[in-house]
């Protein structure tokens, strides 16, 4: 399996409106969309940088996973993305060398992307998210 670029980093915030704006006035990136992403209770914004972007993620609620995520840890960096082009192939590698899934078999996320997330124990406390992107 190998990823061919880091999608995105995303943070978690409390207010995307408000976080949206700082970024503008910090680093004077404008997000390109903005996506309600029901399923998985979050709003997100995605701004590039470069050829990746940053995904700004706030929680739909509190009973939400973002939502659990702010109130253990707060505010900051949620997961890293890695985009891949066989999301399917990639999850039975990692699986095969004994990665911890958090999703067996991929999901819809924002963009019309195939999504799947791999625990934080697989690899330094950190999730990781596989992309792969809708093919044109
Ligand atoms: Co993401």
């Amino acid at each position: 399996m190998n990823p061919y670029n880091v999608d995105h980093v995303a943070i978690a915030v409390h207010d995307l409106d408000e976080a949206i704006e700082r970024h503008r006035s910090l680093f004077g990136a404008e997000p390109q969309w903005r996506e309600l992403v029901a399923e998985q209770g979050v709003e997100e914004a995605m701004i590039a940088i470069g050829g990746s972007y940053i995904q700004l993620l706030a929680p739909t609620g509190q009973d939400t996973p973002v939502g659990k995520f702010l109130e253990r840890h707060g505010e900051g960096i949620h997961h890293i993305a890695y985009a891949v082009t066989n999301i399917e192939e990639a999850l039975i590698e990692l699986k095969n060398q004994g990665a911890h899934l958090v999703d067996e078999t991929p999901r819809t996320g924002g963009r019309g992307a195939k999504i799947a997330f791999v625990h934080p124990a697989t690899f330094a406390g950190t999730l990781v998210e596989l992309v792969e992107l809708p093919h044109e």
